[in-house]
C-alpha cells in the first residue's frame, strides 16, 4: 500500500516539504502587519505561547493520525471510524477553496517577480505607480497568470511525493531562506530601519491588557493558518512518513521553523517600510503596493530591482510550496479511493482532475478583480453585489468570501473536532502515544499533550471560530 501511494525520501526532505507548506503568504504577508497592528512584541509573545501549546499539539495530532492510518484527510478519518468521514471532507473542501484563491494571489506574485526581472533587463512595462490597481482589473492578465501558477502546481504534484513535492521543496526552501536573509541584512543597513524593529519587538503591555481578547483571536487565527493546520494537510503529509520518524521531534521542528520565517519576514518588511517612510498597510496593499514602492522608489535603481526581484521570487516560492500541499490534500483523496478499489493510483491524471476543479472554484476570485467589480473593469461582481447580500467583510469580494468559509469556519472547526476526538473519544495515549512509540521513541510530554488536546486546543479553537465568524460577518 505504502509503495504505490509514495513516501518521503528523507527526513530533511519531509521537513522542507512540511515547512514549505507552513511558510506561505500567511507568514510573509499576514504576520508582519497583524503583529504591527496588534501590540508588536506583545503579539509576538502571545503568538509564541499559542504555537507551543496549540500549534505543536495539533501538528502532532495530524502527523500521528496521518502516519497511523496511511491515508489522506478523508481516508484517515474513515479509518478511525466511518462516522467521522465528514471531517475529512471538510478538509478537502477547504483545500479546494484555498488553493483557488491562493493561486490567484500566487499569479499576481509571479507577475511582480517578472516585472522586476524585466526592469533588471532594461525592458519597460512595469510602471511603479498604480500598477496593482490596473493589474487586478486586467482580466486576461489575471487569468493568464492564475493559469500559469496552477500549471506550476500541477507539474510539481504530478511528480509525486519524493519525486515532485520533496524534490522541489529541498531546493526551494533553503533558497527562500537565503534570499530573505540577504534582504534583511540590506534593509538593516538603511537609516531609519530601527523604527521598524521597535514597532515589532517592543511589547506594548498596556495594549495587550486592554485588548487581550482581540490579540488572542488574531494571533490564534494567524497561527493555525500559518501552520497549515485544521484541514488535514499535515495528516496527508504525515501519511507519507516512515514508521521510523520521531513524530514529537518533527512536531517541534516544523512550527519552530515556520515561526522563525514569520519573524524574519517581519524583520524584512517592517524596517523596510520604516526606512522609506511607508505606512504599514494591511491587506493586499502591503504586499503589492507598499513593497513595490519600497523597491522602486525607496531603494531605487539597480539595487532596488535586484532586491525587488529577490523578494517576489521568495514570496513566489513560499506560495508554491504551500499551494502544492493544498493540491496534494485534494489529489490524495482520489488516489486513496483508487488504491482502496485495487486500481492503479494514476497520480498524473488525478492531479490534473483536481487542479481543474480547484481552478474553476477559484475563478471568481480572479474574475471580480479582488473586489474591483464590473464597474471597475472586472468581469464579475463581488458576492454582495451578485446576490444582493449586505456588505460585510465576507461578501466584499470573493477572496474574503472563500477565506471566510475555509479559514473562518471549516479550519478552526476541523482542528477543534480533531482535538476533541483525540483527547476525549479515542484518548491521547491510545491514538497518539501508541503511534509515537512505534518509532521506539518515548512519548515525551504525554501529560502536557493530553491536557492540550482535552482543554487548550478546543477552547482556543472555539474562540477563533466565534471571533472569525463575527469579524467576517461584521
Ligand atoms: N500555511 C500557509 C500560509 O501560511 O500561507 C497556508 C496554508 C497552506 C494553509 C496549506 C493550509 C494548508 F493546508
Amino acid at each position: 500500500m505504502e509503495n504505490n501511494r509514495g513516501q518521503w525520501g528523507s527526513t530533511f526532505g519531509f521537513i522542507m516539504a512540511a515547512v514549505g507548506s507552513a511558510v506561505g503568504l500567511g507568514n510573509i504577508w499576514g504576520f508582519p502587519y497583524k503583529c504591527g497592528a496588534n501590540g508588536g512584541g506583545a503579539f509576538v509573545l502571545v503568538y509564541l505561547i499559542l504555537v507551543i501549546s496549540v500549534g505543536v499539539t495539533t501538528m502532532l495530532g495530524e502527523l500521528a493520525i496521518g502516519r497511523k492510518t496511511g491515508r489522506g484527510a478523508v481516508g484517515a478519518y474513515t479509518s478511525l471510524s466511518k462516522k467521522y468521514t465528514w471531517i475529512g471532507y471538510m478538509g478537502v473542501a477547504s483545500g479546494f477553496i484555498i488553493v483557488g484563491f491562493y493561486s490567484v494571489l500566487g499569479g499576481i506574485v509571479l507577475r511582480y517577480m517578472l516585472g522586476f526581472l524585466m526592469n533588471l533587463l532594461g525592458m519597460s512595462g512595469f510602471p511603479a505607480e498604480g500598477f496593482f490597481g490596473a493589474w487586478i482589473a486586467n482580466m486576461p492578465g489575471m487569468l493568464l497568470f492564475y493559469a500559469i501558477f496552477m500549471i506550476i502546481n500541477i507539474v510539481i504534484v504530478m511528480g509525486g511525493i519524493s519525486g515532485g513535492i520533496e524534490k522541489f521543496s529541498k531546493i526551494a526552501m533553503p533558497a527562500l531562506f537565503a534570499m530573505l536573509l540577504i534582504i534583511i541584512v540590506y534593509v538593516a543597513c538603511q537609516p531609519g530601519a530601527a523604527e521598524g524593529y521597535k514597532y515589532m519587538w517592543i511589547p506594548d503591555f498596556n495594549y495587550l491588557f486592554s485588548n487581550f481578547f482581540t490579540v488572542l483571536k488574531v494571533a490564534a487565527g494567524q497561527m493555525f493558518f500559518s501552520l497549515s493546520l485544521g484541514m488535514g494537510c499535515m495528516i496527508t503529509y504525515g501519511s507519507y512518513l516512515s514508521k521510523s520518524e520521531n513524530l514529537v521531534r518533527n512536531s517541534l521542528i516544523i512550527p519552530f521553523s515556520d515561526t522563525t520565517v514569520a519573524l524574519m519576514s517581519g524583520m524584512c518588511i517592517l524596517p523596510a517600510c520604516a526606512a522609506y517612510g511607508m505606512e504599514y498597510a494591511g491587506g493586499p496593499g502591503l504586499l503589492f503596493n507598499t513593497m513595490q514602492t519600497v523597491f522602486t522608489q525607496g531603494m531605487g535603481g539597480t539595487i532596488g530591482n535586484i532586491m525587488g526581484f529577490m523578494f517576489y521570487l521568495l514570496v513566489l516560492i513560499a506560495a508554491i510550496t504551500s499551494s502544492i500541499s493544498l493540491l496534494e490534500v485534494c489529489t490524495a483523496y482520489l488516489i486513496d479511493k483508487r488504491i482502496e478499489k485495487g486500481k492503479d493510483p494514476q497520480r498524473v491524471k488525478m492531479t490534473v482532475i483536481m487542479a481543474v476543479i480547484a481552478f474553476v472554484v477559484g475563478l471568481p476570485t480572479a474574475l471580480d478583480g479582488l473586489g474591483t467589480n464590473v464597474a471597475g473593469g472586472a468581469w464579475m461582481n463581488n458576492p454582495a453585489e451578485m446576490f444582493g447580500l449586505p456588505v460585510m467583510t465576507a461578501t466584499a469580494d470573493w477572496l474574503d468570501f472563500y477565506d471566510f468559509l475555509a479559514e473562518g469556519v471549516l479550519m478552526p472547526l476541523g482542528a477543534m473536532i480533531m482535538s476533541i476526538l483525540i483527547g476525549w473519544v479515542f484518548g491521547t495515549k491510545k491514538l497518539i502515544g501508541e503511534e509515537v512509540e512505534v518509532s521506539a521513541a518515548k512519548f515525551t510530554g504525554a501529560k502536557f499533550f493530553d491536557i492540550c488536546f482535552k482543554f487548550v486546543v478546543p477552547v482556543i479553537m472555539a474562540i477563533v471560530l466565534v471571533a472569525q465568524i463575527t469579524s467576517f460577518l461584521g
